[in-house]
């Protein structure tokens, strides 16, 4: 007899990622089946999935057969070879679509296995750039309070925000220097925008002569941030990075793991800015999550120097992994997802902005499919909202068939691209419900 499938426990033998004893203790959902834009739990029940996989990758829904119809071809043709001295057609194939969609200039790709590998080999890029031009001295990576590159080694470097999981495992590499994030709602400088005159980014040159720019390798950061909830900086911010990054002779990595393939509304969110990197990161939307994958564009400038890539991943350049991207971003195309991202993302917002009255929403925000409510106790000092408040109202819309997730104080909103109207509509009436009942609970609703 086949065992019924039961929620995950102490008993199980499988290790969860971020995910507290009490929560395995009260007893883990087990997600059995996707549809669309919906999941099914053990019991049946259904959640309508405005985080895309919760780790946002599911650009084009769930239950694509093509995809898998995809990866079992390139299985049955060639299911593996050594990323070393060899190549494949899938990959080489990847690689030329993604220098036809990527932003001008960068025109060389490799294949890592996720969002956290592509960063890392970004950074050894980065480093051999430096090294086989003479200049072996640049090891220094800046990036920003509030920032996430994921989680390996040298990644972890850069990792600005989710405290605990930075500081256990500190001390990190030698060399990882941080700067503010442009989050104007809550300003690190306690300034405003435009009087500010893009402190947060001219802090940039304040670090780099404290640092030592001939020690200072590379730049990174996500175009919009997901660390205080999708927070899209304005758009002299980026030309400007850009700005003292050449002038200093450092490298600009711009991490559109989670920004790319169409969850801002444009193919890649650099784009929305008038800035080019010279590198670029990419993953999640690649192959909507339908198997691993990461990727590192760069320009002929950084490759020119560089006379051998000292890096072997036994799973690089993966043929199926790239036969099945291939796949969906032939999908993102046909079926204009990215299009239905910047459509659908305004129709979101303008429904966000109703949410305006209650007393503890401070700000809404979105770019494309890529959306947050920033909560406060006080919107004339946009005092903090307990975090313990937004996870309640996270279990009320899990309770009501809706999956969010928190970033920062902010409720974040991610959903595949293909998601209707209707769905968005039944998303913002579950949302206004939930977080009156919070706040009536808080005592902030009369
Ligand atoms: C901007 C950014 N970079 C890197 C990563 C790490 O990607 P992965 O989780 O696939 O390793 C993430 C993951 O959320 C991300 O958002």
């Amino acid at each position: 007899m086949i065992e019924p499938i039961n929620k995950l426990d102490e008993k199980s033998h499988l290790m969860l990622h971020r995910t507290s004893r009490q929560d395995v203790t009260n007893g883990i959902s087990v997600i059995v089946k996707g549809e669309g834009v919906r999941v099914f739990d053990q019991d049946g029940t259904s959640y309508l999935d405005l985080e895309a996989g919760g780790t946002r990758p599911v650009h084009v829904g769930y239950g694509r057969s093509e995809l898998a119809q995809a990866g079992y071809d390139q299985m049955c043709e060639m299911a593996y070879f050594t990323p070393m001295g060899f190549a494949n057609v899938p990959a080489m194939r990847l690689a030329d679509k993604l220098a036809e969609i990527t932003p001008s200039g960068i025109e060389r790709f490799t294949f890592e296995c996720d969002g956290s590998e592509a960063v890392e080999t970004a950074m050894k890029l980065a480093k051999h750039y430096h090294y086989y031009r003479g200049d072996q001295g640049r090891f220094k990576i800046v990036s920003r309070r509030g920032a996430y590159h994921g989680v390996n080694g040298i990644g972890v470097r850069a990792l600005g925000i989710v405290m605990p999981m930075r500081q256990l495992m500190e001390p990190l590499a030698p060399g990882s220097v941080f700067i503010e994030s442009p989050y104007c709602y809550r300003c690190p400088h306690n300034l405003n925008y435009p009087d500010c005159d893009l402190a947060c980014a001219r802090e940039l040159i304040r670090v780099i002569e404290f640092e030592g720019p001939e020690q200072i390798s590379m730049f990174i950061g996500e175009p919009i941030q997901q660390g205080f909830g999708a927070y899209r900086p304005p758009a002299e911010y980026w030309p400007l990075i850009r700005e003292i990054c050449d002038s200093y002779g450092i490298l600009l990595v711009i991490d559109e793991v989670i920004c790319g393939f169409g969850r801002t509304g444009k193919m890649f969110a650099t784009q929305h800015f008038d800035m080019r990197p010279d590198l670029m990161t990419m993953a999640k939307g690649l192959t909507s999550g339908y198997v691993p994958l990461g990727a590192v564009g760069c320009t002929n400038r950084v490759t020119e120097p560089i006379e051998l890539l000292n890096h072997l991943h036994t799973y690089g350049n993966h043929p199926v992994s790239c036969a099945v991207s291939l796949r969906n971003l032939e999908i993102l195309e046909t079926e204009k997802l990215i299009e239905n991202s910047e459509k659908l993302g305004r129709y979101f917002l303008d429904g966000l902005t109703s949410l305006l009255n209650h007393p503890s929403v401070g700000e809404v925000r979105g770019t494309g499919l890529w959306l947050a409510i920033d909560f406060t106790v006080n919107k004339n000092s946009r005092a903090p909202f307990p975090l313990e408040n937004l996870m309640s109202i996270i279990a009320r819309m899990k309770q009501r068939g809706v999956l969010v997730k928190t970033m920062g104080m902010a409720l974040e909103l991610a959903p595949p691209l293909i998601i209707s109207r209707d769905e968005i509509d039944e998303a913002i009436l579950i949302l206004d419900t939930c977080i009156s009942e919070e706040e009536k609970a808080m005592g902030l609703l009369r």
